[in-house]
């Protein structure tokens, strides 16, 4: 029996009881959204509680729960027992252990698997970091929850579509042209990129203060670009290959791909349409020589195009928003994006729905909070900065020195550091809600202690180490507990069965702490369990034992895969 049908026996029992107490009409889905599972699984696998009854019986909960436990046929259960207000019900659990670790070990990476998708294309906007500047760790979270998002969604049947909206235009290039053709040279710029350009970049905001004929300059040379000057569009073309190269390095590093790298430049030629929509819809207001769509009492006006003529970054949000639902026909939109952007996105929806496209509710703008350190917000002008690509080496470096110290004859060493320390970083973002705001400190992020991805990792590790050495002889799929399952087993039973609904409710959410949290619990328990039970001892249950350590072993990899964490067998 699996565990979902052990619930509806439950439901099925109290419902039959009730019918015999004739005082009471109550429906087979009330009583459905009653029952629970009690905090504390020593008071039970499933409780019915009995206050809501007392008004329609007259009695006192204690006293209902004692009638009811007698009146209910415990026959498929292994206990039924009335305490205080509740009634609680004990499965019989031999039973639905050898369903759920049967179909863990046959599905395998398929348990979970759903088709509830139906194949419905969902894009996600991730990562987006801006040409010419370092990737931010804000970046760093939009593409590792994008990311797990993506694969959750792929697990469920959706299609995901992952789209990479560079920052690739705006006033800014004209300012690093300036300063490249003043201070700059090839060769740093090919050396590298990304702190070089942030270097020239960084240096005409010192200078134009004093010199104000940069900024003209500055303007002059955006203009070009935007007008399609040679010289102008060569540099552009230069910036944008030499830092998507630097940030294809983290990527490839994370090991994540993109559908798309379609950034804000390739809507220039798209724009029109959208400001001929809002104009022909009578949408466009002039404000002190910019055009606006007002948006009513709740939200600022969308500015749409400044008094110079330049489109802005909400106009080729609009432009982007049409070309992706005329070309992937989306269910849904997401946008992985930092919590500061919500009036963005909120202004986005509504001028969209402004336009008449009744798609807009399906856009999502998916918040996340900040990073900080030491309990401070990151700031690049006052030198608060994190580096991603530092961050990265040094995790792979200290994973390499506990490996060193833990298993210094692994084989293959660098490349687990490199799963572990990449994990570690990957996980830490991930076990969060979303939402919340954090704190990074590396050492605690590479621990292989505590709610760490090494830790779970290392806890995977341990249970294919366990199936080594038991070697295949000792293995036999078909072999189930028969003898009674200890709550430490039932415990990980119980977890196990969970999957296919964590992994819904963190695609409903899209919040992949869901699953992270999930795998810390698997872990834990895996682990208790693994000080109390000799695994390895070689009686007539090794063989249903071994089962549960693989069947754990599958989850905890598939688990671990949903975040973009590798899971490798040995370190
Ligand atoms: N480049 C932007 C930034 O770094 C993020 C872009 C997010 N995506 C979007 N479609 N607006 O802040």
């Amino acid at each position: 029996m699996k565990i979902n049908q052990a619930r509806q026996l439950v439901q099925q029992a109290v419902y039959e009881a009730l019918k015999n107490l004739d005082e009471i009409t109550i429906s087979p889905e009330q009583v459905q959204q009653m029952v629970e599972i009690p905090k504390n699984s020593q008071l039970g696998d499933f409780a019915f509680p009995t206050f809501r009854l007392a008004k329609q019986l007259h009695q006192a909960p204690v006293k209902i729960a004692q009638n009811l436990a007698k009146e209910v046929d415990s026959s498929q259960f292994a206990q039924v027992c009335a305490q205080g207000p509740y009634v609680n019900f004990f499965l019989q659990r031999k039973d639905i252990a050898a369903t759920t670790i049967e179909e863990v070990i046959k599905q395998k990476n398929n348990f979970g698997n759903s088709t509830v998708g139906a194949n419905s294309v969902v894009t996600i906007d991730m990562s987006s970091p801006n040409i010419a500047k370092p990737m931010s760790m804000g970046h760093l979270r939009s593409t590792v929850i994008g990311n797990s998002i993506a694969l959750i969604l792929d697990k469920l049947n959706y299609h995901p579509v992952k789209i990479n909206h560079l920052g690739d235009w705006g006033t800014q290039f004209g300012k690093l042209m300036v300063a490249y053709k003043k201070w700059g040279s090839e060769a740093d710029v090919k050396k590298d990129p990304i702190t070089n350009l942030q270097k020239y970049y960084v240096k005409f905001h010192k200078l134009d203060k004093e010199h104000p004929e940069l900024d003209e300059e500055a303007r002059e040379w955006f203009k070009k670009l935007e007008n399609g000057d040679e010289e102008a569009t060569q540099l552009w073309q230069w910036f944008r290959s030499e830092s998507l190269k630097s940030f294809m390095k983290v990527y490839d590093e994370l090991g994540i791909k993109f559908d798309s790298y379609n950034g804000e430049a390739f809507y220039n030629d798209k724009m029109d349409e959208i400001l001929d929509l809002l104009e022909h819809k009578g949408l466009l207001q002039e404000s002190k020589g910019a055009e606006i769509v007002d948006l009513g009492s709740d939200l600022p006006p969308a500015l749409i195009k400044k008094s110079d003529g330049a489109t802005l970054y909400i106009t080729r949000d609009l432009a982007a928003a049409l070309y992706r639902k005329r070309t992937y026909h989306f269910k849904k939109s997401l946008y992985v994006v930092g919590s500061e952007q919500s009036i963005h996105f909120e202004q986005l929806k509504a001028v969209l729905a402004k336009m008449g496209f009744t798609w807009a509710q399906d856009i999502e703008h998916i918040k996340f909070g900040l990073i900080t350190a030491n309990g401070k917000k990151l700031s690049t002008r006052e030198g608060r900065v994190i580096l991603l690509e530092n961050v990265l080496h040094d995790s792979v470096q200290l994973a390499q020195e506990q490996i060193a110290e833990k298993n210094p004859t692994l084989a293959n060493k660098d490349q687990v550091a490199h799963a572990v320390g990449v994990g570690a970083v990957i996980f830490h973002d991930l076990k969060n809600n979303r939402t919340d705001n954090f704190d990074f400190n590396l050492e605690e992020v590479v621990r292989f202690e505590g709610e760490t991805g090494p830790y779970v990792q290392y806890t995977h590790a341990r249970a294919m180490s366990i199936l080594r050495k038991a070697g295949p002889q000792a293995q036999d799929e078909a072999a189930v507990f028969d003898t009674d399952v200890d709550d430490v087993t039932w415990d990980i039973l119980k977890h196990l069965a969970n999957f296919p609904e964590t992994v819904q409710q963190a695609a409903q959410l899209r919040e992949p702490s869901v699953i992270a949290k999930y795998a810390l619990h698997l872990a834990k328990s895996f682990n208790h369990y693994y000080a109390q039970t000799k695994v390895l001892v070689d009686d007539d249950q090794l063989a249903a034992r071994l089962n549960l350590v693989q069947a754990v072993a599958i989850v905890l990899k598939e688990a671990l895969r949903l975040l973009g964490v590798q899971a490798p067998d040995e370190m």
